[in-house]
């Protein structure tokens, strides 16, 4: 592996599609590039992978599945998976430089929650694929009865440009742990880690085929492969609106779907919060990654009796988050992933204002140095006296902008923060822990924080309610993903059925 390129060094990176154990061009000889979304320069040209390259990686994989990957040991699947964690961490420093770069989060996030997290995924998973097992059920008469869990076989993977390699580590940790294979999609704007990751899969000595990595645009390559009849399985995770395609293309061959999705989380602030840690943690809720995290708390409900306590005290602090270089150490935040990404902010910015909220900070791109005035960034923004119904406060606009809306009692915010499409996450801040336990449960969603927000490991499972998605990664919960189960009758009597006579 090499580290990234200096920044005087302008010549970009080349990556090739990874199939079958080799890099190899696309079909069609094309190739994309990927900018570094802080400079707006050329960080990677790299293979474009279409229907073409899907077909071949299918075969790749099926043939990996039947052959040396589906006759090994679950005991040496877990010892590559491990073999694979202890390598990632080994290059963790050099990875997370290339996160940032791909994908302009803080060289802080990379480093110690990004990179982190990837290696407790691989490592936890490589525990569980000894742990995989059926169960003997209790049946009546002379009967044995057991389960056996399975893999389903060729999965494909597609994944989102917000934590790249995080959610490669998610998707493909558990999978390959349940002895699958896999194809797997980055996202065209963020493929530069996942390429280095498949350097780090051959150097591991995972069997040809068992991973294959096909970077592309979503709908070419993402779309061949969602459709496509050769897989067992499609795992996505990124939009809403793509989720719906995905469970589309997938209902023609009945493909197993799972899919993790937006939200548009409440973040409660209750009047008996430590105001401080409630203000650190509506912060750590919306500007984590630039806004762009699925369960981001982007609705940020706040008692009436501190609003105004609360919002000036957010307000003062926001405008002390530092935005800027993401490979600078200090820096709380970098710049937005693409172009397109800060265009939809702004134009949420405008919507706000059209539907009668204010901007109490923020609203715009902040003022930066020469070096990165082409880059996507914008500055931390709270839009005040917006209402549930608002736009701004349905629909999930993925930046460091939060709508902050009052309620006047409980039954009134348990109403408003649970009328929404979505239900992946939300955060409650209150000192009451009667209170905490009553919301945790009567929040629709599949993650509640109490005086916390942001929390991961690797046991604990993730994903959604509602319009969020369907299963859950991490976990135990994830191998359930990944595994079919079979259930095996035998007769114990040794006496023919005599149902239809003798
Ligand atoms: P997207 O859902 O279009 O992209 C996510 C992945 O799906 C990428 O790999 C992309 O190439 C692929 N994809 C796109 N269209 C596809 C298709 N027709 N068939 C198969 N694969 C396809 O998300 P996008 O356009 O990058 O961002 C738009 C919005 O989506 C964001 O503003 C945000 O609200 C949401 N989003 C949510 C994410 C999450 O973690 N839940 C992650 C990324 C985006
Ligand atoms: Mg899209």
């Amino acid at each position: 592996m090499s580290s990234p390129q200096p920044s005087e060094s302008k010549t970009p990176r080349k990556y090739q599609l990874f199939i079958d154990g080799k890099w190899v061009d696309a079909e069609s000889g094309k190739t994309f590039e990927t900018p570094n979304p802080a400079t707006g320069e050329t960080l990677a040209e790299v293979a474009e992978a279409d229907k073409a390259d899907v077909d071949k990686a299918v075969v790749a994989a099926r043939k990996a599945y039947e052959g040396k990957w589906g006759k090994m040991s679950a005991r040496d699947r877990g010892r590559l998976l491990y073999k694979l964690s202890q390598l990632i961490e080994e290059h963790s420093q050099e990875l997370a430089e290339l996160e940032t770069a791909d994908n302009g989060k803080p060289i802080r996030e990379s480093q110690y929650v990004d990179l982190p997290q990837v290696v407790e995924n691989f490592e936890y998973f490589a525990g569980w694929a000894t742990k995989i097992e059926g169960e003997t059920i209790p049946v009546p008469g002379q009967m044995f009865n057991y389960t056996l869990r399975e893999p389903l076989g060729v999965c494909g993977q597609i994944i989102p440009w917000n934590f790249p390699l995080l959610m490669a580590a998610w998707k493909l940790a558990p999978a390959l742990a349940a002895g699958n294979t896999v194809v797997l999609k980055p996202a065209e704007q963020t493929p530069v880690g996942i390429m280095e990751l498949g350097k780090l899969f051959q150097e591991a000595g995972f069997p040809d085929g068992v991973v294959n990595f096909l970077p592309g645009y979503g709908e070419t390559a993402g779309a061949a492969l969602a459709a496509h009849p050769g897989i067992d399985k499609i795992a996505f995770t990124g939009s809403t609106e793509v989720g719906k395609l995905i469970a589309r293309a997938a209902s023609d061959n009945l493909t197993k779907v799972s899919l993790e999705l937006g939200g548009k989380a409440p973040n409660i602030i209750f009047a008996d919060a430590d105001i401080e840690q409630a203000v650190n943690g509506a912060m750590m809720g919306i500007y984590f990654n630039q806004g762009q995290v699925c369960c981001a708390g982007s609705r940020l409900f706040v008692a009436a009796e501190i609003k105004d306590q609360f919002l000036e005290r957010l307000t003062e602090k926001s405008k002390n988050v530092k935005v800027g270089n993401p490979m600078d150490s200090g820096t709380h935040m970098g710049p937005q992933v693409s172009a397109e990404q800060l265009d939809r902010i702004k134009g949420y910015v405008d919507i706000a204002r059209g539907e009668g909220a204010t901007v109490l900070t923020g609203g715009e791109p902040p003022q930066l140095d020469e070096e990165f005035q082409k880059g996507y960034f914008f500055q931390p923004t709270i839009f005040g006296e917006v209402k549930n119904q608002m736009r701004v406060a349905q629909e999930e606009i993925f930046g460091p902008v939060v709508s902050a809306i009052t309620f006047e009692n409980e039954d009134d915010l348990l109403k408003q923060a649970n009328e929404t499409i979505y239900g992946l996450s939300a955060g409650i801040w209150t000192k009451d822990i009667t209170r905490a336990h009553r919301f945790a449960k009567a929040i629709h969603a599949g993650t509640v924080w109490i005086n916390t927000y942001n929390m991961f490991n690797a046991a604990s499972p993730f994903g959604g309610f509602k319009q969020s998605g369907y299963g859950r990664e991490m976990g135990r919960h994830a191998l359930a993903m990944y595994t079919e189960v079979k259930s095996v009758w035998i007769d114990l009597s040794g006496k023919p059925i005599g149902w239809f006579g003798k």
